[in-house]
C-alpha cells in the first residue's frame, strides 16, 4: 500500500484570520508547480474565503464523497492553474480529522493511490487554533507560520507555535511575513516572533522570506484569478517564487514520514488521541 517516494507535506496556518494564508497556499502552489513539482493543494478550511472561490473553479464531487464510498480521490481533484490539483474544502475534508475507524482504512487508501503522482501537498488551514487546524497541522512535515504587521498577528501565531510546543511536542517552524511595507519589515516582524518564543519556548523558527503589500493580490482576489498568473511580474509574485524556490530546497521527510498515507495516519492518530 505504501507509495513510492516521499512526499512534502507543508501545513499553511497562523493563527489570525485574514493574514494571506490562502493566497500564500494557491500562489506557492502554483510557484512549484511551475518548478516542475506535482502539487496537490488541500483546503482544509469550510470558510468563505475558499480556493475554490480564489481560483473560480468548481468542485463537482468532493471528499465527503470518497468517505462514503461513492467516488475515488482522482473523481475530486479540479486542475487548477499550471496543473496543480485542489483537493476542494467540503465536509469530507473536515472529518478527516475526526473519522471513526471504519472510514480511516478508507481515506489512507484513497490518499496512498494519490502517494505516487504527487511530490508536494500543501495543506491550507483555517484561521484560530481549533481541532481541526491542530490535526493538519501535526500531521504535516513542515509548518508555514503566515504573520502580518499587526500586534494581534504575532500574537496570535505566538499562541499557536505555543500551543503546539507544549502540548505536541512541535519544534521546528517556518514563517512567511505577508503584506510588509519595507524591505526590513518582514525581517523585523521574525525577530519580534523569534525573540517570544525563544524566550518562552522550545522552539526553533526559520525565517522563510516576505511577501509584500500589492494591490495586484486584491486585485487577482477579484478576478478569482491566482495572482502568479494573474499579474506574474508583481511584486508579490515574484517574492512568491523566490519563496517557492526556499521551499524546494527543503529536505524531503525521511522515507516511511514521507508517504502520503503515513499524513493520513498522523491525521487520524491525532483524532484518537481526544482532540
Ligand atoms: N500580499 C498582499 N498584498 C495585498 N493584499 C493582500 C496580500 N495578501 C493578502 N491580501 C489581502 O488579504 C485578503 C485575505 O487573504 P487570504 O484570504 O489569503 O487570508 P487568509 O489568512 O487565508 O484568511 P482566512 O483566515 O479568512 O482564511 C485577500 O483577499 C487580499 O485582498
Ligand atoms: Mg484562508
Amino acid at each position: 500500500m505504501s507509495s513510492t517516494r516521499p512526499v512534502q507535506v507543508i501545513a499553511v496556518t497562523g493563527g489570525k484570520g485574514g493574514v494571506g494564508k490562502s493566497n500564500v497556499s494557491v500562489n506557492l502552489s502554483i510557484a512549484l508547480a511551475q518548478l516542475r513539482r506535482r502539487v496537490v493543494l488541500l483546503d482544509a478550511d469550510l470558510g468563505l474565503a475558499n480556493i475554490d472561490v480564489l481560483l473560480g473553479i468548481k468542485a463537482e464531487r468532493t471528499l465527503a464523497d470518497v468517505l462514503n464510498g461513492s467516488c475515488g480521490i482522482q473523481d475530486v481533484l479540479v486542475t487548477g492553474p499550471a496543473g496543480i490539483k485542489v483537493v476542494p474544502a467540503s465536509s469530507g475534508v473536515q472529518q478527516m480529522a475526526s473519522l471513526g475507524p471504519q472510514e480511516h482504512a478508507g481515506l489512507i487508501h484513497a490518499f496512498s493511490e494519490l502517494g505516487d503522482q504527487l511530490d508536494v501537498l500543501i495543506v491550507d488551514t483555517a484561521a484560530g487554533i481549533s481541532d481541526t487546524v491542530v490535526s493538519f497541522v501535526r500531521a504535516s512535515n513542515e509548518v508555514i507560520v503566515v504573520v502580518c504587521d499587526e500586534p494581534s498577528s504575532i500574537t496570535d501565531a505566538y499562541a499557536l507555535i505555543k500551543l503546539l510546543n507544549t502540548e505536541y511536542d512541535m519544534f521546528r517552524f517556518r514563517v512567511v511575513a505577508n503584506m510588509t511595507r519595507t524591505a526590513q519589515e518582514g525581517q523585523s516582524l521574525f525577530n519580534k516572533l523569534n525573540m517570544v518564543c525563544e524566550r518562552f519556548l522550545d522552539v526553533t523558527l526559520q525565517y522563510v522570506g516576505q511577501v509584500p503589500f500589492d494591490e495586484n493580490v486584491r486585485k487577482s482576489v477579484q478576478k478569482q484569478k491566482a495572482l502568479i498568473e494573474h499579474a506574474p511580474n508583481s511584486k508579490a509574485a515574484q517574492a512568491i517564487r523566490k519563496i517557492a524556490h526556499q521551499v524546494d530546497s527543503w529536505p524531503l521527510p525521511a522515507s516511511a514520514r514521507g508517504h502520503l498515507e503515513f499524513f493520513v495516519e498522523r491525521l487520524l492518530q491525532t483524532a484518537d488521541a481526544g482532540l
